[in-house]
């Protein structure tokens, strides 16, 4: 089975094929960061119309770059939430489209589940049961996986995501957008123990996090200490410190809690150096193992949608034959599959 995978929920156009038994067998991405970086952020409308200039273009690379012919797809699944309904409208439209004239299934796959599922893509993939900590730029969340589509919430962020933490701090700090790995390269030049940024929520019970006020105390901090980029540095390694063991402390907490060995880290912060090399360091302690993606399929992409879509499509739960998408889309939402 060869699925097409198709993500514009966000700023980044991604196309790829993936094969049952071969894997991947084409990737192709399409960052509109200059687009939006005038704007410090992404505006939905431009992102809208830049998707729909290069879904096709790419989808044409991703074939080419395959050798296959469109007869040869057995679906095409495409992200169809949750995200801003303008961006998310591009790629199901295209998906759908395809599929009827190609005459095999559309899949309307669910972003977080995606990129839940895109450590699966590499080489040594997490057996069931894992607890997965999901940080991107709109969730942060920790959920206990038993299975696809067997997911429980444990815990979640009350306001903003860490990823979006990430980007905010980073303005704050006179960087560019997308700022979160800009900020993480900051950091580096930072020195340990100028700064101690609070770790939200860590000392009441619990596995929700908050990640809001980091960015208030990163401005206050800014405000009473001298304006120099070695301030800059400190700050910037100051709040990724902050976050990364917020994360940890409340990953521990899940597995606790769960009593499982495995954690699963997905989503664009996963991306993060100082997060990988502490988390690894973490379970090496607690005798753990723990998973990510590459960097690549860490941040939004086409690979992640076509693997869960093919996860989906044999699971036997493809989309009704409208274009329609979600805004809002809880994961606990979504079916159990028995494969
Ligand atoms: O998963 P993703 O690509 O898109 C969403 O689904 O939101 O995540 C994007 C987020 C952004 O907030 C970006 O700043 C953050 O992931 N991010 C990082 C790094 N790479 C991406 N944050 C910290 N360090 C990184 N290396
Ligand atoms: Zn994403």
């Amino acid at each position: 089975m060869r699925i097409l995978g198709i993500e514009t929920s966000c700023d980044e156009t991604g196309v790829a094929i993936y094969d049952e038994s071969q894997g991947l067998l084409a990737n192709q991405l399409y960052s509109q960061v200059k687009l939006h970086s005038d704007y410090g952020g992404v505006v939905p409308e431009l992102a809208s119309r830049d998707h729909i200039r290069k879904t096709v273009p790419l989808i044409q690379a991703a074939l080419a770059q395959s050798g296959l012919q469109a007869a040869e797809i057995d679906g095409v699944a495409y992200t169809a939430g949750p995200g801003l309904v303008g961006m998310l409208m591009v790629g199901a439209t295209v998906g759908r489209a395809l599929a009827y004239a190609w005459q095999v299934p559309a899949i309307a796959v669910h972003h977080m589940e995606g990129h839940l599922l895109a450590p699966m893509l590499e080489k040594h993939p997490p057996a069931f049961p894992f607890v997965a900590l999901l940080v991107s730029g709109g969730h942060t969340q920790l959920i206990a996986v038993t299975g696809i589509g067997e997911y429980q919430l444990l815990g979640e962020s009350i306001d903003d995501a860490a990823g979006e933490a990430f980007d905010k701090t980073a303005k704050l700090l006179g960087l560019d957008y997308p700022g979160g790995p800009m900020l993480s390269r900051l950091a580096q030049h930072g020195m340990a123990g100028r700064y101690k940024f609070p770790r939200p929520m860590t000392s009441q019970p619990g596995l929700s996090f908050s990640f809001s006020g980091l960015k208030t105390f990163a401005a206050n901090t800014i405000r009473a200490s001298a304006d120099d980029p070695q301030t800059r540095a400190d700050v910037a390694r100051a709040f990724e410190e902050a976050v990364v063991e917020t994360l940890m402390i409340k990953c521990q907490r899940a597995l606790k809690l769960t009593g499982f060995e495995r954690l699963v880290i997905a989503g664009g912060v996963s991306a993060n150096q100082t997060l990988r090399t502490s988390f690894s360091n973490m379970m090496r302690k607690h005798g753990g193992e723990v998973f990510y993606a590459r960097p690549e399929f860490c941040t939004d992409n086409g690979a992640m949608i076509a693997y869960a879509g093919m996860l989906r499509l044999q699971g036997g739960t493809p989309a009704d034959l409208v274009v329609s998408v979600r805004s809002r889309w809880p994961l606990e939402a979504l079916p159990a599959l028995s494969i």
